[in-house]
């Protein structure tokens, strides 16, 4: 095909160089601006490092290799975090400190698109307080704030979108001031993107004038932090640690005090918090240790076999289930920047929308894409004395991934796991409360069970369901 008025035959040749000329074939057709949009894209796109990702499609995964490996990794067992003993108090009382002095900030990712939720907005905009209908992204912002107020400082919180995300996002949380946020502490940054290929290494057409991006994975998180000015900030502000979730965990206990004093005492470069796995099958990240580096293999690459091994009194061998929270040391983050480029690519199979020769859009049934995404916790390995800790999941996870009538991860499992958690800070505290009502306490009233101490007097009865704010 005669391609017409491309000034970019640079271009025209690299794309016939990577067999990728049909992302041109409707160009004639192209409006100037749709051609100029086009181009901009297509210009973004590193050919070479797209042609290297998709020949390692067709090579074993080094996963099998990896997992005859792995062992368990160091951890912080919940054993050892009783409340009233040495080692907890001293970790809390470390963790106080640096958070009194201002040294924690945190990181929250939130470029996914909720696509399993069926939610048609960013995921951060999701209703979900039991009792409030409070947004993901409100309660993550108010359990900032939470602790700010009680530490005495303001801690700085950094919003990772994507490019599917952003704008809603900024709009959004603008629209709600940040949640009562001052707005010099909340840093908003966009993550990069990568083209999907076809299983013969096409590009795909998403429109004639667009190929077909996604999120390339918070994998980007560290060079989009860095590109966007937020590591400069962190840096400038005095922050030591960067404390990080994801927006899709509303039970994540920001900053809570005693893992940041573990990381602390441990001299951990990273160090992530885990839960017990329940069973082989569980949807999380496996933390293990291979060759003395800590290193999460993700649920979808852990091969069968090594996820079902078990220990002689039955328990999974692999335990240790990544919930996705991390503490990074930011020095460990500066000097990570220059190798952030070179973590791993991970290949999934998806089902990707794409326009045929003929211009006709086609909705695969199953997966036809290869699409690569980085993952943040590949920093892992490189992390001088990474630990991990447990956290009860009842206490620290649960994530809302799906739409009913899915068997987990659902809106209502999550809801009743934040009103299930607020009433046992109260039966905690000596208060009384009814069966069935449904309990909820915003961060600013307490932070924690410890905060909550303070507010109600034992033997407080509670007969319906409550807000606490
Ligand atoms: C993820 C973790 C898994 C962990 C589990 C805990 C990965 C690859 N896996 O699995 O190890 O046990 O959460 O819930 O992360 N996100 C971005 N940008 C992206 C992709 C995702 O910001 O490009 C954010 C999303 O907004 C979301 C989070 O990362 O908050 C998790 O993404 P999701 O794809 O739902 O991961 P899971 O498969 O649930």
């Amino acid at each position: 095909m005669q391609i017409e008025n491309i000034e970019n035959q640079d271009l025209v040749n690299r794309l016939h160089k990577f067999g990728q000329s049909h992302v041109l074939q409707f160009w004639n057709e192209l409006e100037s601006v749709q051609k100029n949009k086009l181009i901009k894209q297509l210009e973004s796109f590193d050919f070479e490092l797209i042609e290297k990702l998709t020949g390692l499609a067709a090579i074993q995964s080094p996963w099998e290799k990896l997992a005859q490996n792995a062992e368990v990794p160091p951890a912080i067992t919940l054993d050892q975090q009783t409340a009233g003993e040495a080692p907890y108090q001293r970790a809390r009382a470390t963790g106080t400190a640096a958070l009194a002095a201002g040294k924690v900030g945190m990181i929250l990712v939130a470029g996914g698109q909720g696509t399993r939720l069926g939610f048609d907005h960013p995921k951060g905009m999701f209703p979900i307080g039991p009792v409030s209908e409070r947004s993901l992204y409100q309660m993550h912002f108010e359990q900032v704030l939470g602790r700010s107020r009680q530490f005495g400082v303001q801690i700085p919180l950094y919003v990772m979108t994507s490019p599917p995300t952003h704008d809603e996002t900024t709009q959004f949380l603008t629209d709600h001031q940040f949640f009562g946020m001052d707005p010099a502490d909340v840093k908003i940054f966009c993550q990069g993107v990568m083209p999907a290929v076809d299983k013969e290494g096409k590009l795909l057409l998403e429109t004639k004038s667009r190929v077909f991006v996604s999120p390339d994975g918070h994998g980007g998180t560290l060079e989009a932090l860095a590109r966007s000015g937020c590591l400069e900030d962190a840096n400038t502000r005095g922050i030591e640690h960067l404390f990080y979730g994801q927006v899709d965990n509303p039970l994540i206990q920001t900053c809570d005090p005693a893992l940041v004093g573990y990381h602390l005492n441990s001299d951990s470069e990273m160090t992530s918090q885990v839960v017990r796995k329940t069973d082989w099958s569980q949807k999380v990240g496996n933390v293990v240790s291979i060759n003395g580096k800590v290193q999460i293999i993700e649920y979808s690459d852990l091969p069968e076999k090594y996820a079902k091994q078990t220990t002689a009194d039955g328990a999974l061998k692999l335990w240790a289930g990544s919930i996705a929270v991390h503490l990074f040391k930011l020095e460990f983050l500066n000097h990570s920047l220059g190798q952030a480029g070179s973590l791993p690519f991970h290949l999934a199979n998806k089902k990707v929308p794409y326009l045929d020769a003929s211009g006709k859009q086609v909705k695969p049934d199953t997966p036809n894409a290869i699409k690569f995404e980085r993952f943040i916790f590949d920093l892992l390995p490189l992390a001088k004395n990474a630990i991990v800790c447990e956290v009860k999941a009842e206490d620290g996870f649960c994530a809302v991934k799906n739409a009913p009538p899915a068997k987990t991860e659902t809106p209502q499992h999550v809801k009743k796991a934040i009103s299930d958690l607020h009433t046992r800070w109260l039966l905690a505290i000596g208060a009384k409360v009814a069966p069935k009502v449904m309990i909820e306490i915003n961060p600013m009233f307490a932070a924690d069970v410890e905060s909550l101490e303070n507010k109600i007097p034992a033997g407080t009865e509670i007969s319906e369901t409550t807000y606490f704010q």
